[in-house]
């Protein structure tokens, strides 16, 4: 016995050596950092506004292999590919992965919102988030979407031949945060937040100086008017929750205000949050509609069969009846559609994230503090994964368990993966329905798009619309 523990006693201490040898003789990536603090900064975003970034990056991956490193917007960096490189970032937690923002985004959103918190702290106002924007909760608001949609269309095209589609769809989805999750009525003050907003995320992706005229000052001025604004709604929200018992789950400022002991958030985690969803939950889902809306005009057989799913559902209601949850549940074909063109079109393209330890990965090290630069929507187009990946085919999500994990991710995953999933699918499901039931369209304009970082149409994807005579789902 004694012979073993002395025998164990000397072998640990050597094979643990050896081990640590073996990991610091690991190399970093290959792939050079270029020019310093510029490094391929430059040549990445020409390649986005283009729309070739992905060509860019296959590049990389045939003369380097799934994992490279590069230097972006000032930092080292390492790109990874692949479902391996998808599963290690969203399944890793922070203590491996750090999340990183840009100092600018980091300064324009407020340091209390969600991509600034970790551990504990991103799960308890996380957890907040979500007793809102859980399905549970959002199926009654279904009815609240329909009218804002309804609105929508009276106002912006009916009457129309030609409409541009995605200043129109940010002005419907600006306008649905600001009634479900805000509780913001129309009128002066919604009009005066969608400047604010709007001069806001203008610099959000700007270089962090913070000198009278620049970008960058001007978002964060504007950033600040934002946060007033909320600060004041949350004050007259407080007052009718102690004086008039409004109902806490009337709008998600209401619900967070309301929460109960031990679960409370700040009222800088209510603001900084609130900002959060208004950014993170206008873009995307404009993209989303906007690219199904270009894919209707291009595919007729695709029109068609969404067309008689939705005229399935409007024949089933009575004249000026909102749809309800049950309705969206039938619209299985119109959101695998939306899942293809996400597929295609993914309107999140990537993201960074931070080592927080040296870390291993396929063989290399990434060094503590170094950017990971994941795109995982690549493995949405790799024909190993997708047969014919350039076909336009909803049938794909038919059965779901046939995709590979972490192939398939545009909504993320792990503890990060998208509160606004439900949110988002709601909108998408309820504007397609209005617009097929009540119009035709073709594109005005040509067919190409740029990334900005998001997927921007040619001119904003101008449509001419017929108005069809009988309408079936009037509301
Ligand atoms: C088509 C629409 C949308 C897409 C494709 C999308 C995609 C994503 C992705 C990929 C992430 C994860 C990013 C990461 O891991 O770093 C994310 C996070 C997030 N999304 Fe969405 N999103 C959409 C709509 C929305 C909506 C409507 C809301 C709000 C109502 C929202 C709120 C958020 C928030 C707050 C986060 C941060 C979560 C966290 O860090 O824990 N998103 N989204």
């Amino acid at each position: 016995m004694n012979t073993l523990l002395a025998a164990f006693a000397f072998f640990v201490p050597i094979f643990l050596l050896l081990a640590k040898r073996r990991i610091s003789s690991k190399k970093t990536p290959p792939g050079s950092l270029g020019i310093p603090m510029i490094g391929q900064s430059l040549s990445l975003l020409q390649h986005m506004r283009a729309n070739t970034a992905e060509k860019w990056l296959e590049k990389r991956i045939q003369k380097y292999g799934p994992i490279s490193k590069m230097c972006l917007f000032g930092k080292p960096t390492v790109f990874i590919y692949g479902q391996a490189a998808n599963k290690f970032v969203f399944a890793s937690d922070s203590s491996t992965l750090a999340n990183s923002q840009t100092e600018s985004v980091k300064t324009i959103l407020g340091d209390r919102c969600l991509l600034e918190l970790s551990g504990e702290e991103h799960k308890r106002v996380r957890n907040a988030l979500m007793s809102f924007l859980k399905p549970e909760s959002l199926k009654h608001y279904v009815g609240k979407m329909h009218q804002e949609v309804r609105l929508h269309i009276e106002q912006n095209w009916q009457g129309k031949q030609e409409v541009t589609v995605l200043p129109l769809m940010k002005t419907l989805t600006f306008n649905i945060i600001c009634t479900l999750l805000f509780g913001i009525e129309r009128g002066t003050r919604r009009d005066e937040l969608v400047d604010w907003f709007q001069e806001m995320i203008a610099g959000m992706w700007s270089i962090p100086i913070n000198l009278p005229f620049t970008r960058y000052n001007r978002s964060l001025q504007a950033s600040k008017r934002v946060q007033d604004m909320l600060k004041d709604l949350i004050g007259e929200k407080k007052l009718q929750l102690q004086q008039m018992g409004a109902d806490p789950k009337q709008d998600l400022i209401t619900c967070l205000l309301s929460m109960n002991d031990g679960e409370e958030i700040s009222e800088k985690e209510i603001v900084d949050n609130s900002v959060l969803v208004m950014t993170a939950g206008h873009d995307t889902s404009s993209v989303l509609v906007t690219f199904l809306i270009r894919l209707l005009a291009n595919d007729p057989s695709v029109y068609k069969a969404v067309l008689q799913e939705q005229e399935e559902i409007a024949k089933s209601k009575h004249r000026g009846e909102p749809l309800t949850w049950e309705d969206l549940t039938k619209m299985k074909y119109t959101w695998r559609v939306a899942m293809e063109t996400m597929r295609m079109f993914p309107p999140i393209f990537g993201g960074f994230r931070q080592a927080a330890k040296d870390i291993e990965f396929d063989g290399y090290i990434i060094p503590k503090g170094w950017q990971i630069f994941w795109v995982s929507s690549m493995t949405q187009m790799d024909d190993g994964i997708f047969r014919e990946p350039q076909k336009f085919d909803p049938a794909r999500f038919e059965n779901p368990s046939s995709i590979p994990p972490y192939c398939y991710i545009p909504f993320g995953g792990g503890p990060r993966i998208c509160p606004g999933y439900e949110f988002a699918k709601i909108e998408t499901l309820v504007t397609i329905h209005h617009l097929v039931t009540q119009f035709t369209w073709k594109l005005s304009s040509d067919n190409r798009f740029s990334r900005d970082p998001m997927p921007v149409p040619t001119k904003g994807l101008p449509i001419q619309i017929v108005q069809k005579k009988q309408i079936l789902q009037v509301s």
